[in-house]
């Protein structure tokens, strides 16, 4: 076994997280669509602790997935540099990071194999790099998904469990690549009130057992407070780097905190920060992004 020889609990939880750390330098993106320059991101820098849960929200249009993409790698940057932990992800002579196991993007829409049990979704990643044996795949995924309390589920196929379970059986086959970030693109966007908070919670007791570093990008500041460690308030296109809030609200947390005085602080603090932008972005006529 090479990789994924290790449960839910791979990053310190017997102390400190160690890996994941994202160091993003001055950082510059141009779009050039037929000869027009669009800057996107300008000289932004940003440093994220391994382990931490990093939320990224700014007025729409800004740059929040221009940089998600870039450390994904999904497109080149124009200048700057990203690392994960000391691994130059891309830099000056590297303009496209390459795509690696290291980093998993948790798409909105799901991407699990309807024809496929959890457990054979959850198994497939390490099967089909070579790492585990399709005996021992599905074995860890079975022992993972029980971890995440989907432990009756690893034989029903996607379309047989809840929206909820499914989501839930998506990020536990990303963790079983035994990625070093999670990367998540405004995940929960287009569900209910009750539904995102299932997710909330079903993410949050994953986040606690792991210390996995998450990079979710949102415009639901309540959900930013409610889930990070820090809060990352980006301006308006080109985008830098505002501010950083520090949640310093305990973990774990449950839902009493959303009435809490101090929640309610953190969240008036950063919708502050992000109106400021957004009347900026509304002057300047950046068009609203479905
Ligand atoms: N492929 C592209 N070609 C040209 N311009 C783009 C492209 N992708 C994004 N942009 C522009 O870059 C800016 C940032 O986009 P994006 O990163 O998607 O913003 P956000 O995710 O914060 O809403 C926007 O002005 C958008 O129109
Ligand atoms: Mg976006």
């Amino acid at each position: 076994m090479k990789r994924a020889d290790a449960s839910l609990e791979f990053n310190g939880s017997s102390g400190m997280p160690t890996r994941g750390a994202l160091t993003i330098r001055d950082l510059v993106k141009i779009y050039d669509p037929e000869g027009v320059n669009i800057m996107a991101v300008d000289h932004c820098s940003m440093q994220i602790t391994p382990g931490e849960f990093c939320m990224i929200v700014g007025p729409s249009g800004c740059g929040k997935t221009t940089l998600l993409n870039a450390i994904a790698g999904f497109h080149s940057i124009t200048s700057g540099e990203i690392f994960l932990d000391d691994k130059l992800l891309c830099g000056p002579d590297k303009p496209i990071a390459a795509q690696g196991a290291d980093r998993i993007v948790v798409f909105q829409n799901g991407a699990l194999f309807p024809w496929k049990t959890l457990a054979e979704n959850v198994a497939y990643g390490p099967m089909v790099q070579g790492v585990l044996s399709k005996r021992n795949a599905l074995a860890k995924a079975h022992e993972m998904l029980a971890e995440a309390g989907l432990g009756e589920f690893g034989g029903k196929y996607p379309g047989e469990v809840s929206s909820g379970m499914a989501r839930r059986a998506e990020i536990v086959r990303a963790l079983i690549n035994r990625p070093k970030v999670l990367l998540l693109d405004e995940p929960y966007r287009a569900m209910d009130g009750l539904t995102k908070s299932i997710m909330h919670e079903a993410l949050l007791e994953i986040y606690d057992r792991t210390k996995v570093t998450i990079f979710f990008i949102t415009h639901d500041l309540e959900e930013a407070i409610f889930l990070g460690d820090r809060v990352y308030v980006l301006t308006t296109r080109p985008c830098r780097l505002k501010k950083v809030v520090n949640v310093d609200i305990p973990r774990p947390r449950n839902y009493e905190v959303l009435s809490s005085e101090p929640f309610r602080l953190l969240v008036e603090e950063t919708r502050d920060a992000v109106h400021e932008e957004a009347i900026k972005a509304f002057q300047l006529g950046e068009r609203e992004l479905a």
